[in-house]
């Protein structure tokens, strides 16, 4: 059954209170447990008709809202990935969503392999700017000449100011680099890793990127942070695997929830 978006808004709202959400956090792999320090209301996407079957362990299908930092948020506690669906634009009526509870900002997590040497596992990156190294859109369809959606500043140049003010003043690294989007599931050859290194990317990962899409077309503010999990394929001995993804990530993740915790509390 698809519902629409007015009425999604409405059975959330009915459920979790009709206080407009400020920000929207969509969580990466193995980063979920941001989810459960919020003091609101958990709702399954199974609840939800158009939400995500995100079935990628690691992930927590549930969109919590509530309060952080006494600032309304909503929380989504797992994504969709082009690669389940072989849909660039699954997160659509979530997004829609989101915007229609009243958020301007949408701040995404995701964990990610690097290709610095300076960023190294258990690091975060602040994402600058992104390559869209599948060729993928999720705004292929829309017949509208909203999809003409401008990329540059994409990443909210004062969103990032904000974090990284916040980071450097938490004494956490968060530095700022290029997140590379590649499809997956597969992870990269290392020929693939040294292409997109050459092009100018720091960080590789299997989603975010059309999300910032679909949130830029729907007039969200953005800022994503990736936990960097491992080196890319080719880049060290350490064999990638999505089981020390979900090993790692937390790592960051217990940094990331710092720095979230802060913006929330000053940026509002
Ligand atoms: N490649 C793609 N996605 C990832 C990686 C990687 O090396 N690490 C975590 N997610």
């Amino acid at each position: 059954m698809s519902k629409s978006v007015d009425e999604l808004k409405d059975f959330i709202q009915a459920r979790a209170g009709f206080a407009p959400v400020r920000v929207g956090l969509i969580l990466g792999s193995g980063l979920g447990h941001l989810a459960d320090a919020v003091d609101g209301v958990t709702i399954p996407y199974g609840d939800l008709p158009g939400f995500p079957h995100a079935g990628v362990s690691g992930h927590n299908p549930n969109l919590v809202i509530g309060d952080l930092e006494d600032t309304r948020v909503a929380v989504f506690g797992a994504r969709a990935h082009y690669y389940e669906s072989g849909r660039g634009d699954a997160m659509r009526p979530a997004l829609e969503v989101l915007r229609a509870l009243g958020a301007d900002q949408l701040i995404l997590t995701n964990a990610a392999g690097s290709m610095r040497g300076d960023i190294t596992p258990g690091e975060l990156m602040l994402i600058e700017d992104h390559i869209n190294f599948s060729g993928l859109n999720p705004l292929i369809g829309e017949a509208t000449d909203a999809r003409f959606v401008p990329m540059k500043d994409a990443y909210d140049p004062a969103m990032r100011a904000a974090l990284s003010a916040i980071a450097s003043g938490l004494g956490i690294a968060l530095t700022p680099g290029v997140y590379a989007w590649y499809s997956g599931p597969s992870f990269e050859t290392p020929a693939e890793i040294r292409a997109i290194r050459i092009l100018g990317a720091d960080a590789v990962g299997m989603s975010t990127v059309p999300e910032v899409i679909l949130a830029r077309f729907l007039g969200l503010r953005v800022a994503a942070i990736s936990a960097i999990t491992n080196m890319a394929a080719g880049l060290s001995d350490e064999s990638i695997s999505h089981e020390h993804t979900k090993e790692m990530a937390p790592i960051g993740a217990k940094k990331l929830e710092k720095i979230l915790r802060r913006y929330l509390q000053t940026a509002f």
